[in-house]
């Protein structure tokens, strides 16, 4: 696919300029955008490295679009449910019951989030997802069934993210539980030279081309110089 950032970013890259807030990842944008519009269930995977700039992205696709973002821990099930059910609880208020205590599973979890999509599309991140995997209770059978047999066309959207790329490439696999379902899935790579240079646009080419030698690609270690 054609990448219209990149003419862009080349261009750009004179000094005195200061960077776009989100450099590259248009086509990602473009597509996530088009998905969220299309209300109807949508299930989209997102992985790459850490510090490649997979949360950033996350945080600039959805203007206009009703979404909820969770951050997913290293600890059990059951904290990571309760956190959930306390962030969600911000964006729904106490018209929704978010009480722990009715939710003692991840097949629980879903059907709370089908059952706010059903009067508006919505659209929900899971990201570090690989944290809720392989824990006591099974997230990805829980998400297959209710994905299969209770959202019955409601405009969700859930977008799974993580950083444990050989976790999340199994997601995809032709034998994994959730082979056949993805609309979208995508692995994020770090910046190439363009991009990179995008991202120090105040400098000149010559040292922007020597930043890239150094740093590679890693947005993260690009937005600290
Ligand atoms: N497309 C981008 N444009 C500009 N800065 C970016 C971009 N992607 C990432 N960054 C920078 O890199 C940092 C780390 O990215 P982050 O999304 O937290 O990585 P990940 O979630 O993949 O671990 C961000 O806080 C931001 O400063
Ligand atoms: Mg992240």
């Amino acid at each position: 696919m054609k990448r219209p950032s990149k003419g862009a970013a080349a261009k750009a890259a004179s000094p005195g300029r200061k960077r776009p807030p989100l450099v590259d990842r248009v086509v990602e944008l473009t597509e996530l955008r088009r998905l969220a519009d299309r209300r109807e269930p949508v299930l989209a995977l997102l992985y790459g490295r850490r510090r490649v700039g997979k949360t950033y992205l996350l945080d600039h696709v959805w203007r206009g679009h009703r979404h909820f973002y969770f951050l997913a821990a290293d600890s059990t099930a059951e904290l990571n449910r309760q956190e959930l059910l306390r962030e969600l609880r911000a964006m729904v208020g106490k018209t929704v019951d978010t009480d722990p205590a009715n939710y003692p599973s991840w097949r629980t979890i879903f059907r709370l989030f089908a059952d706010l999509a059903n009067d508006e599309p919505l659209v929900i991140v899971l990201d570090e997802f690989q944290y809720l995997m392989a824990k006591e209770d099974d997230v990805v059978s829980h998400l297959v069934a209710v994905w299969d047999r209770e959202l019955r066309g409601r405009p969700l959207m859930l977008v799974l993210c993580g950083s444990e790329v050989a976790t999340m490439e199994r997601l995809e696999a032709g034998d994994g539980p959730l082979y056949g379902r993805w609309n979208w899935a995508a692995r994020l790579r770090p910046f190439d030279y363009l991009d990179a240079a995008a991202m120090v646009l105040d400098r000149e080419p010559r040292e922007a081309a020597l930043v890239y030698g150094i740093f590679g690609g890693t947005p993260r270690f690009l937005a600290t110089i």
